[in-house]
């Protein structure tokens, strides 16, 4: 196993077989999880998702690493998402993320993960198609990896469906929809760009903003939203749906404990 720093092997530049240290996960690499990052799957300015060699004792081949930038809480949307997450916060940090200090903006980033790696471990647990969750700290997380050596799986946006596969589609992922509102989360960020497809079924991926429907008032406008998204794509695959149709049927039964 290689010690600090990991060893970064990135496939795009592997002819240069150059290495770059990633000290967020070192920690990982101690644990015994990981041993070396295998490339970068892709960068932006929340984070940046590595595809790790795992440590054969994990028995996976390759685990996902989301590493969050140091001040990722910046850049991330707050408005409709932020409210019920003030819960359980003492008043010195509740007052730090208001007015935007340093400190804030750090509570803000873990809190921002934190939601993320409770999200994936409840929604693993209900049956929802996501990746499983391995280990997390302050500023990463450790997931299932969704593909293989060759590359991560497509994402949704850019498969060419045919109209009966559309439809298998639409029907898993609006499943996939109740499950997380059983738990009483909606993703909030749903799209064609955070569903993978790996071995016909849809992984759905970007959980940070999850919303828990109990401690947030624009939780059915987030469910319309996403649901829109989807029925906007699935459209485009000649599957004819209603938006509002389904987010208010799904809320009523969600309403009467019928999910
Ligand atoms: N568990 C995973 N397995 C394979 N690829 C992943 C995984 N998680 C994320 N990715 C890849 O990284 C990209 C960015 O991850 P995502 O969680 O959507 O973060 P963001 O969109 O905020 O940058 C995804 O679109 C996908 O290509
Ligand atoms: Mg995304």
């Amino acid at each position: 196993m290689n010690q600090n720093p990991i060893a970064h092997r990135d496939r795009e530049v592997s002819s240069h077989d150059h290495e770059i240290a990633i000290p967020e996960l070192d920690d990982f690499v101690k644990r015994g999880l990981l041993t070396e990052v295998y490339a970068t799957l892709t960068s932006g300015k929340e984070g940046t998702v590595y595809c790790c060699r795992a440590h054969p004792s994990t028995r996976c081949r390759f685990i996902a690493a989301k590493v969050y930038r140091k001040h990722a809480a910046r850049s991330i949307r707050r408005g409709l998402y932020f409210e019920g997450r003030e819960r359980g916060m003492k008043g010195r940090e509740l007052r730090a993320v208001q007015k935007g200090t340093e400190l804030g903006h750090q509570i803000m980033a873990g809190m921002w993960v934190h939601a993320e790696y409770d999200a994936l471990h409840r929604l693993k647990q209900a049956g929802a198609d996501v990746p499983e969750p391995i280990a997390q700290c302050d500023r990463v997380i450790l997931m299932e990896y969704i593909g293989n050596g060759a590359g991560p799986a497509p994402h949704l946006h850019s498969a060419d469906l045919d109209t009966d596969t559309a439809h298998r589609y639409f029907a898993l992922i609006l499943h996939n929809i109740e499950i997380m509102l059983s738990e009483h989360l909606i993703h909030g960020d749903l799209s064609a760009y955070n569903i993978l497809m790996w071995k016909n079924r849809p992984c759905i991926i970007d959980l940070p903003q999850a919303v828990d429907v109990r401690f947030n008032r624009n939780a059915f406008e987030l469910l319309q939203r996403d649901l829109e998204n989807v029925c906007r794509f699935f459209a485009s695959h000649g599957v004819v749906s209603s938006a509002i149709d389904l987010a208010t049927s799904l809320w009523e039964r969600y309403q009467r404990a019928l999910l």
